[in-house]
C-alpha cells in the first residue's frame, strides 16, 4: 500500500497536542527574547493537519487568527472540512508550499517529519524557511533515536508478520497478536521485560495509531543531531524542545551531570546524552529563521508577558498536589508563586513586570520542572455560572460522540460518560439541573467553560 492508500483506508487518529500550541511552543522563542505575533491574531499553518484534530481546537480559540491545514491525504482533509468550518484546508503535498502562500507567524508540523519518504523529508525545513514569517516560529515534532531503536526491531517484525495480511485493521490485529505471543514466550530477562512493557503500551492506543506508527510505509527515526544539523542547513536556528522541562533530567546526580556537560562540545552533544539517558523516542522541537537576533540569557529576565498555569494546587496542610504528585511548601517564594497561580486556577495568570527576583526565578525554575506551565495566551479560568457553556471547541467534539475532549488549554482530556451527557447540554442558555454540580465542577476545573 502506497503511502496515500493507507490514509485514505484509515484517516490518523483525531487528536491535539498540547506543545504544538503556538500559544506553548511560541514560549521557546519569548523566552529567548523575540517578539511574537500573539497565536490568537496570527497565521497558523499545519502541515500534515490529517482530519483536522489538531488545528480545528485552535482555529475554535482564535477566531481572529488565520488558521490554514494542509495534508496530502484528501480523504482525510474532507474528514476535516466538514468537521470544521473555522480552518482552511486544502489537499496539498507540501512539497508544493511556497513563499506566495506565506508568510506565517507560526508553523506546526506534527509527526511528519519521521512519516515521509526521504524526498519530502529533505524538502520540510526548506518549505518551511519559505513560508515561515520574519519573526516566525515552526514547530516540527519526530521520532527519535535512540529510543526507537528498540521500537524498530518490533516493526521489522509486525511488517513481516503483516505483509500478506490484507486490510487496515486485519494487519492492526495480526500485529498485536504477534507482539503479545513473543512478549509471553521470550526468554527471561530485560528483553522480554521490554517487549512485554511494549506490548502494554501498545495494547491501549487506537488501531489507527498503531497502523501509521509501526505498520506505515514510513517511520523513519533520528537523533536530535540530525535534525538540528539538517534544520541549519535549510537555514532555520533550533531554539530547544518544545516541552521546555524535557531540556534537563532532575533525576540525574550533580556528579553526572557536571561530567556530561563537560564531556559535551555543545548543547546538542549534551541533550543526545540526555536522550540516551532517557531512552527517548519522540521529540518536538521549536526553529526560527537563521538570522533571527536571539537573547543569550534565556532565563526569568523574559518571563513578562506570559501567562502561567499549575495543576499543584494547596492542600491547605503545607504540601502542593496535582493528585498524583506532592510537594512541601518549604520555599516561602516557590509558595507565594504556587498561592498565586492556584488562585487563578484552572486558569493562567499574567507574569508581571513587577513581580520580584526571587518569584521570577522560581516561576523560570517551575516552567523548566515543567510544574509550571507558560503560555503567549491567557487560559480564562471561568466558574459555573447561572447558565454555563461548553467552549466552542470541545462543544463540537462532545456532538460528534467523542469522548477525549480538547480544553482551553489545547490539553485532550478523556471524560467519564456522565460528565460528557452533562457537557453536551451546555450551551449557555440553560439552567443547570439538580445532578450536574459534579460534572460542573469537573469541567470548570479542567477548563472547559466559556464566559
Ligand atoms: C503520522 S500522520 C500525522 C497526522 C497529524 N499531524 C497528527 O499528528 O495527528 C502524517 C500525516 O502527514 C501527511 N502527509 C504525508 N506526506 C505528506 C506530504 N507530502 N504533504 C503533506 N502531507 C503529507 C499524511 O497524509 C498524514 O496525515
Amino acid at each position: 500500500m502506497s503511502l496515500l492508500e493507507t490514509y485514505a483506508a484509515l484517516p490518523y487518529v483525531a487528536h491535539a497536542y498540547p506543545q504544538s500550541d503556538p500559544a506553548r511552543f511560541g514560549v521557546v522563542g519569548h523566552l529567548a527574547g523575540m517578539s511574537l505575533k500573539p497565536p490568537s491574531k496570527a497565521r497558523i499553518l499545519e502541515i500534515g493537519c490529517a482530519v483536522g484534530g489538531n488545528l480545528a481546537p485552535l482555529a475554535a480559540r482564535y477566531p481572529n487568527a488565520e488558521c490554514v491545514g494542509i495534508d496530502l491525504s484528501p480523504e482525510q482533509v474532507d474528514i476535516a472540512r466538514v468537521r470544521d468550518s473555522a480552518a482552511t484546508y486544502s489537499a496539498r503535498d507540501l512539497c508544493t508550499l511556497a513563499s506566495t502562500d506565506g508568510p506565517f507567524d507560526y508553523v506546526i508540523a506534527h509527526g511528519v517529519y519521521s512519516w515521509v519518504p526521504s524526498t519530502v523529508r529533505e524538502a520540510l525545513f526548506q518549505r518551511i524557511r519559505e513560508v515561515l514569517a520574519p519573526n516566525g516560529l515552526a514547530y516540527v515534532s519526530y521520532n527519535v533515536l535512540p529510543g526507537w531503536y528498540g521500537r524498530l526491531a518490533i516493526r521489522d517484525v509486525m511488517l513481516a508478520r503483516t505483509a500478506s495480511v490484507s486490510g487496515p485493521l486485519e494487519k492492526v490485529r495480526a500485529a498485536r497478536q504477534i507482539l503479545g505471543l513473543l512478549a509471553t514466550n521470550a526468554t527471561e530477562g530485560p528483553h522480554r521485560d521490554a517487549l512485554r512493557e511494549e506490548a502494554a503500551r501498545i495494547r491501549d492506543e487506537p488501531d489507527a495509531w498503531l497502523f501509521h506508527d509501526y505498520l506505515e510505509v514510513f517511520n523513519t527515526p533520528v537523533t536530535y543531531r540530525q535534525v538540528v544539523e539538517h534544520a541549519r542547513a535549510d537555514g532555520l536556528a533550533t531554539l530547544g524542545d518544545a516541552a521546555l522541562h524535557t531540556s534537563q533530567l532532575r533525576s540525574l546526580d550533580e556528579t553526572a551531570d557536571t561530567l556530561l556537560k563537560q564531556w559535551s562540545d555543545d548543547a546538542v552533544t549534551y541533550e543526545t546524552y540526555l536522550d540516551t539517558l532517557r531512552n527517548r523516542t519522540f521529540r518536538q522541537t521549536v526553529f526560527a529563521h537563521a538570522n533571527t537576533p536571539l537573547s543569550s540569557d534565556v532565563g526569568p529576565s523574559h518571563l513578562h508577558g506570559l501567562h502561567l498555569r499549575t495543576q499543584l494546587l494547596s492542600d491547605g496542610q503545607g504540601r502542593f498536589t496535582d493528585g498524583t504528585r506532592s510537594i512541601a511548601a518549604q520555599d516561602p517564594s516557590m509558595t507565594t508563586l504556587l498561592d498565586q497561580l492556584g488562585s487563578a486556577h484552572p486558569g493562567s495568570a499574567e507574569f508581571t513586570a513587577d513581580q520580584p527576583d526571587d518569584i521570577a526565578a522560581r516561576a523560570f525554575f517551575g516552567i523548566s520542572t515543567g510544574a509550571v506551565t507558560a503560555s503567549l495566551e491567557p487560559v480564562p479560568a471561568v466558574r459555573p455560572s447561572r447558565t454555563p457553556r461548553l467552549w466552542q471547541g470541545a462543544m463540537d467534539m462532545a456532538k460528534r460522540g467523542e469522548t477525549a475532549l480538547t480544553n482551553l488549554a489545547h490539553e485532550t482530556i478523556e471524560l467519564p460518560e456522565d460528565v460528557l451527557q452533562v457537557a453536551r447540554r451546555l450551551d449557555g442558555r440553560k439552567k443547570p439541573r439538580s445532578g450536574w454540580s459534579k460534572a460542573l465542577g469537573v469541567l470548570a476545573a479542567h477548563a472547559f467553560l466559556d464566559a
